[in-house]
């Protein structure tokens, strides 16, 4: 990975055992506990409810979002409320029909089984796994070639909770057999401010309200960057030998470059790139990485969500194109400042 550290902070994609294991740590473990996505809790509890009132396994479900904003999380919790074993695998590591018939044959009534990035998952797989959600049965192939025969094998019953960060890539008769589909949102900063408190408590970290608040806006409406960003002004209030304020806040926070609305060395490159070089734009994702040094991979899927979720980037078919408000933010006026914004 040719990013550097302020990158990796505000990336919403899990790095690494070290991270996996501090956020297993601050997991909530109840539906009670889990933050926000008030209508998601909602219906899931709804769903959960009435599961257990008709003691049947729970519809499949599908959870859907961006990175870090809860969908692991809701798959323990899901399994958790009822009192279930939680079987977890991932689309990646289920690359034939046989590695997802010996993870279905093997479930215990009642399990949930938890795919993790479903979209991944072999095409192979995903047609045996529609027969298993529907029907709680799959045919395996008995032998090879032309004596090869298929042999019904009954399954027990299970609920099958899906994650994907790309819902778009799923097909439709796989969608279609959830029976109820969780669309994350980002996280309001009152929320974020709950995050860190709860997360803050558990670490035995004692901060105060305004450096909640001050870590809240800066971690772009995700959790999982909301406990990193509180990791980061931990230990710098640790070797400091001082309070978690809102100027250990300040200072951890400058020190890694994540500026007053979230955005981090990259993102600002990026941003002064499109509207010093290249007069606003609308400059080529290729052209644009080459100047700033970076992978277009790593432009468009680490940097250019965010700055395109806050209205600072435009994607148009000649380029991309800053917004005015994104020249507002870097104090720059634009060079045809009075002519109309709307030629862009
Ligand atoms: N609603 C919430 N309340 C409290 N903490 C949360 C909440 N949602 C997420 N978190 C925290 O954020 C971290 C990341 O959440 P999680 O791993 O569930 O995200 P994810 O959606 O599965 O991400 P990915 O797409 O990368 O798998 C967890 O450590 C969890 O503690
Ligand atoms: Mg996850």
């Amino acid at each position: 990975m040719t990013a550097d550290a302020g990158t990796q902070l505000t990336n919403p994609v899990a790095e690494g055992e070290a991270e996996i294991a501090f956020e297993g740590a601050l997991r909530p473990r109840t539906l009670r506990e889990f933050v926000g996505q008030e209508k998601v809790r909602g219906q899931l509890q709804l769903l959960l409810t009435a599961a257990t009132m008709q003691q049947r396994t729970p519809d499949h479900i599908l959870l859907a979002g961006p990175p870090g904003l809860g969908k692991t999380t809701l798959a323990m919790i899901i399994a958790q409320e009822g009192d279930r074993p939680l079987r977890m695998s991932s689309g990646p590591a289920i690359q034939h029909a046989g590695d997802l018939a010996a993870v279905l044959s093997s479930l215990v009534p009642g399990e949930v089984l938890f795919i993790d990035e479903i979209h991944r998952m072999a095409r192979s797989a995903e047609e045996m796994l529609y027969l298993a959600m529907e029907d709680f049965r799959i045919d395996i192939m008995v032998g090879k070639g032309a004596g090869a025969t298929s042999v019904p094998l009954d399954l027990a019953p299970f609920t099958l909770v899906g994650a994907t960060t790309r819902s778009g890539l799923l097909p439709n008769p796989l969608r279609d057999r959830f029976g109820f589909t969780a669309h994350l949102e980002f996280y309001a900063e009152h929320e974020l401010e709950q995050v860190l408190g709860r997360a803050a408590a558990l670490l035995d970290l004692p901060i105060d309200k305004a450096a909640l608040a001050e870590i809240a806006g800066r971690c772009r409406g995700t959790p999982r960057i909301a406990n990193r960003l509180l990791r980061r002004v931990r230990d710098y209030a640790l070797v400091h030998g001082r309070d978690a304020d809102l100027e250990a806040v300040h200072a951890a926070l400058d020190l890694y470059d994540v500026d007053g609305i979230g955005l981090d060395r990259l993102d600002r490159e990026v941003m002064r790139t499109v509207l010093t070089r290249f007069g606003g734009g609308p400059v080529g994702l290729n052209t644009l990485a080459v100047s700033v040094g970076e992978e277009s991979e790593t432009v468009e899927s680490v940097v250019e969500p965010f700055l395109v979720r806050i209205g600072f980037l435009t994607r148009t078919p000649r380029g991309r194109v800053a917004t005015p408000e994104a020249w507002r933010h870097f104090g720059l006026s634009h060079p045809q400042a009075g002519l109309t914004l709307d030629v862009l």
